[in-house]
């Protein structure tokens, strides 16, 4: 290869390079290897055997396996069909009454942050392009460092994120792999290391992928440390409602942290907690200083979002804005993100159930304390690839499953499965 143009056969006998025959723009361009999660999806699809399973991505099922719509979800879509509206552009920081009931949601409505108006929202393309929204802020704002601490493991595309927008990644312990628990004591020594004023990103609640989230007592001392550190929160709240079923005790850090004095920037995703996956509604929040500061910071989030996309798709926003402003969706909304909370917690107990009554002697109660979507087994690779290969258990080679691809009809394959591969 020289340059773009490929030497093939034919320029042997070629009087003159014939562009047309062996010449190309993308010679040069190396074939990537396929997504992580993706890719388990892909093999599952490809898997005959009528009892498979896909617990690789993290997209909640009812207790049949199906995709699920929530009800109150489709009842703010016929209110807003009914309505007629139009199809213009929304502003470039998105629907008005959507960021204003995305931040209440957060921060519970009687923040003071809201009443001060020292905080700036932007709907954005739910909470991946709220992440990158944030990480290209930082990056061309934040001036005390470029570097963003991750917990140790992190959400698979944080890096990714983070990378591409020019900031640099390290990492805080936080998964103890011999308890299957946090690491708090790891994770406090790192974070009391961290240079000062560098960016600390920290999973609200329901942390992926390990499903291990710091108790309320836990999440003080590092708001303590954090503070003593200098370092800018970047919260990640994927899941809010999705842990325990109650949308405020899983923003008990967020708010928290609030309190304490933190002025964090907040990612906010309403595709698990609404089921609204492909309708890409988000929110990303920065807490400023006061409303003057806020609107210089809005200001520069409008400039950096209009040449990206402009400005956000309106349809899941204004389904996720009718269920949180209309009392009736918002009472079944809440029933509801109860709801697959607790089939998950409830899949957690009958797994370990079904583990036990296959003979399984190993301690598999952290997989009862996890909370979320997923639960990090403490298989280990060779022991996914056999549940893989001999069960058709499709799963990433962490040993995260996704606890919402299970159902009372499949728990038990699974236990007997895992009991086979970790004898
Ligand atoms: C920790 C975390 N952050 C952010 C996201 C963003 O998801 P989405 O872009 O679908 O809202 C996810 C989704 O899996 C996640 O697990």
């Amino acid at each position: 290869v020289t340059g773009h143009h490929i030497l093939g056969p034919c320029c042997v006998l070629c009087p003159v390079i014939n562009t047309n025959c062996c010449f190309s723009w993308w010679g040069g361009v190396q074939m990537g290897p396929p997504d992580p999660i993706l890719g388990v999806t892909e093999a599952f699809k490809r898997d005959t055997n009528p009892k498979k399973m896909n617990l690789g991505v993290g997209a909640y099922r009812d207790d049949k396996g199906k995709p699920f719509v929530l009800s109150c979800v489709r009842k703010a879509e016929a209110l807003i069909a009914a309505k007629q509206l139009d199809k213009e552009y929304l502003p470039i920081g998105g629907l008005g009454d959507f960021t204003k009931a995305c931040a209440q949601l957060a921060l519970g409505a009687n923040n003071e942050v809201l009443s001060s108006g020292r905080n700036i929202t932007v709907q954005t393309i739910s909470g991946t392009g709220s992440l990158r929204i944030g990480a290209n802020f930082l990056s061309r704002f934040h001036g005390g460092s470029r570097d963003v601490y991750l917990p140790k493991p992190s959400w698979g595309n944080h890096t990714p994120i983070f990378r591409d927008a020019g900031m640099q990644l390290k990492a805080y312990r936080y998964y103890d792999p011999s308890t299957c628990g946090f690491d708090f004591r790891g994770a406090l020594e790192d974070i009391s290391k961290i240079p000062e004023q560098s960016v600390i990103l920290l999973h609200a609640c329901a942390h992926n992928p390990t499903g291990v989230d710091p108790k309320q007592e836990q999440w003080k001392e590092i708001s303590d440390i954090v503070k003593k550190r200098n370092l800018l929160v970047f919260f990640d709240m994927a899941y809010q409602g999705f842990a325990s079923g109650d949308i405020d005790r899983d923003a008990w850090a967020v708010r928290y942290f609030i309190e304490q004095g933190h002025n964090i920037l907040l990612s906010q995703s309403f595709a698990k907690n609404m089921g609204l996956y492909g309708e890409r509604v988000g929110g990303f929040t920065v807490v400023c200083k006061d409303i003057e500061e806020s609107k210089r910071v809005e200001s520069q989030l409008k400039i950096l979002i209009r040449p990206i996309y402009s400005n956000p798709p309106m349809n899941g926003a204004r389904i996720a804005t009718t269920i949180l402003n209309t009392p009736e969706l918002r009472l079944l909304w809440l029933e509801e993100v109860h709801g697959m909370a607790n089939r998950i917690i409830k899949m957690r107990e009958q797994l370990v159930a079904g583990l036990k009554k296959s003979g399984s002697s190993h301690n598999w109660q952290h997989v009862i304390d996890q909370i979320g979507m997923f639960c990090f087994t403490g298989l280990k690779p060779e022991q996914v690839e056999r549940l893989t290969k001999e069960f058709s258990v499709y799963m990433t080679k962490d040993g995260r499953i996704s606890m919402a691809g299970i159902s009372s009809g499949n728990v038990g394959y699974l236990a007997e499965g895992i009991h086979a591969v970790t004898k």
